[in-house]
């Protein structure tokens, strides 16, 4: 959710900003924005543009040259998508330029003081506060001007500033939203995301809430907003720059889809025990004792990631016999929830920086639970702010729509079911048929990629479908709530999931020809339920496409997937149907990567 990029050294910067743009368009999508300076010809030059980086790129002229430069790529919260909206934004006097991602929450109140003192603002956006506040500020450092800013500021933010006065120099701050600088020789980087910073460098510092730093050609220096010094170690980052790029295929989302057997091999690698039939979980900080004292598991995620929580709900309570739910985080923080002490708190997300699912863990951890995180970006803020957790290892993931992370969090769920049912009451028997279905995951994701042209076919006999109904029970339930997630944000056909067990509570008056149905249909025992439930759809004429381990008579149409043990099928059973939309969304020509009106990393409520 937009996407900040800044540098200081003594390479020509626009170029280099524009990839680090690029790079970070999926946060956001609507403007862009960038300004550069030089201390050896200050003044602030910038250029803003609606729409995509590119539109940007052709705006800059070729003499736009400086050393030091802030840029961002913005998804609109306050105010339209437009010129004058876009990041960064400029003081009247054309000496202060800040670029933020966040949302300022006292801005109406500030606007009006300062409107009041007679200042004249020129855009809709909250973020515009801050450069007047800076502006005004008298104190001679620019750091000051900062600190006193961001102290009179109440919401989130991560931002970079520059000041006409001080061309040497870029001022960051966080509170919620991530800012990490990148560390080079004679150079360094800022950037909202490390997406931006691996082309040129591994060494990372991650700014906490309520950090600032100061980034010179030289050095860079991390202190609070109260002004007191940080001690800040960078660290190595482990994703490699290639990761990031498209390696031949046509769109993230494809090459995302097609690296699942490679992620979920990482998810399992070095934690297997077969000794003991159990798995290493070294990040968890759960002993034996306490894993035992648990009463519940309460998984709290958002979108996709709460999908995957329901999956590993169900994990936990088949083979650790503990009680188990997932929420959206973004319901739960909102529902004076009560927080139990024997409860064990699973808060998921891909990014880490998801901020429903930050706020929920920040009031967990205040009232004293203990919380758990299953997130995908190492050091973000989730992970930070766990009392331990498992890193899902799924690399990085940069179309805005989740699909190996889906995957890879499924499988680090029954990894923890599985670690948690050793310690309680899983028999060793158990135990290795969960670790033999682990290890067949990777092959049988292969094979399932073999169904890629079959699915492509099928995909575009649905593509002028208006609505589409996605029905399973039990462990179904949650793989057709997220097939349904998959479609309708990627192609933006209206999809709906419901259990198969409710149709005839409602959902069987919308069946006819033209709603077709995609049903999750697993070999367990609800099998024979499952076809009951087709026959039903098929006596009212509608068009049904099975996911299936063996041809389904009822449907039209059966994707026939590979059978995996009973708890562990709803990892696979997704997977054909994250194909099924991608190859719907091509069909209907859509901007698969970047869907209308989405971000990825929603860093905002
Ligand atoms: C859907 C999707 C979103 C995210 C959600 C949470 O494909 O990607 O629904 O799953 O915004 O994001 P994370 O997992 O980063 O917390």
């Amino acid at each position: 959710m937009c996407g900040i990029v800044g540098y200081v050294g003594k390479r020509d910067v626009a170029p280099l900003l524009l990839e680090g743009l690029q790079r970070l368009e999926y946060r956001g999508y609507d403007s862009a924005g960038i300004v550069v300076t030089s201390p050896k010809s200050p003044g602030l030059k910038m250029v803003k543009a609606k729409g995509r980086v590119r539109d940007l790129e052709a705006k800059v002229p070729a003499r736009f040259k400086g050393t030091v430069g802030i840029a961002h790529t913005r998804w609109a919260t306050h105010g339209a998508p437009s010129d004058v909206n876009a990041h960064p934004h400029m003081s009247a006097d054309h000496k202060v330029a800040v670029v933020h991602n966040g949302i300022i929450d006292n801005a109406a109140e500030l606007r009006r003081k300062l409107e009041a003192d007679g200042v004249e603002f020129l855009s809709e956006t909250d973020t515009e506060v801050l450069t007047h506040l800076i502006a005004r500020c008298e104190a001679a450092s620019l750091e000051e001007k900062v600190r006193y800013a961001v102290r009179l500021v109440e919401g989130t933010y991560g931002i970079a500033v520059m000041h006409a006065d001080f061309p040497d120099r870029i001022v960051v701050a966080r509170n919620g939203s991530p800012v990490v600088l990148g560390i080079g020789e004679k150079e360094m980087f800022v950037a909202s995301d490390i997406a931006a910073l691996v082309t040129h460098t591994r060494q990372v510092v991650t700014l906490d809430d309520g950090e600032m730093a100061t980034l010179t050609a030289d050095d860079f220096r991390t202190y609070t907003t109260e002004g007191t010094r940080t001690t800040a170690e960078p660290t190595t980052v482990e994703w490699e720059a290639a990761s990031y790029d498209m390696g031949g295929h046509d769109t993230y989302m494809h090459k995302e889809i097609h690296e699942q057997a490679e992620a979920v091999d990482r998810v399992l690698r070095g934690r297997i025990d077969d000794r003991f039939a159990t798995v290493h979980l070294g990040g968890i900080n759960l002993d034996a004792r306490e894993a035992r004292a648990v009463r519940r598991v309460k998984i709290l995620g958002c979108g996709t990631s709460y999908h995957a929580g329901m999956i590993g709900a169900q994990m936990i309570e088949e083979l650790a016999r503990i009680p188990a739910d997932a929420e959206p985080a973004s319901e739960f923080r909102y529902r004076n929830a009560v927080v139990d002490p024997d409860t064990l708190y699973i808060a998921v997300s891909q990014s880490g920086e998801t901020y429903d699912v930050l706020a929920a863990v920040q009031e967990l951890k205040r009232k004293g639970a203990r919380v758990l995180g299953v997130v995908n970006v190492v050091g973000s803020a989730i992970a930070r702010e766990a009392d331990g957790g498992i890193y899902v290892h799924a690399g990085p993931e940069v179309c805005v729509v989740s699909t190996k992370c889906f995957t890879n969090t499924c499988v680090a769920f029954a990894l923890l079911a599985l670690h948690l049912g050793r310690i309680r009451d899983l028999s060793v028997s158990d135990g290795r048929r969960i670790i033999e279905g682990l290890r067949k995951l990777p092959e049988q994701i292969s094979e399932i990629m073999k169904l890629e042209a079959e699915i492509e076919e099928l995909a575009k006999s649905y593509a002028d479908a208006r609505s589409m109904l996605f029905i399973g029970r039990v462990r179904g339930y949650p793989v057709a709530r997220e097939a349904s997630l998959k479609l309708k944000e990627v192609s933006y056909i209206h999809a709906e999931a419901y259990p198969a067990s409710e149709l005839k509570h409602g959902p069987l008056a919308l069946i006819e020809p033209a709603l077709p149905t995609v049903a999750i249909v697993p070999d367990d025992d609800l099998l024979e339920k499952n076809r009951a439930a087709m026959e039903e759809i098929k006596a009212r004429n509608g068009k049904i496409l099975a996911v299936a381990h063996q041809e389904q008579e009822k449907a039209d149409r059966t994707i026939v997937v590979p059978k995996n043990e009973n708890e562990l099928d709803p990892i696979l059973m997704g997977i054909p149907l994250q194909l099924l939309a991608y190859h719907t969304a091509l069909a209907l020509g859509r901007d698969i990567d970047k869907p209308r009106n989405l971000a990825k990393s929603v860093t905002v409520e």
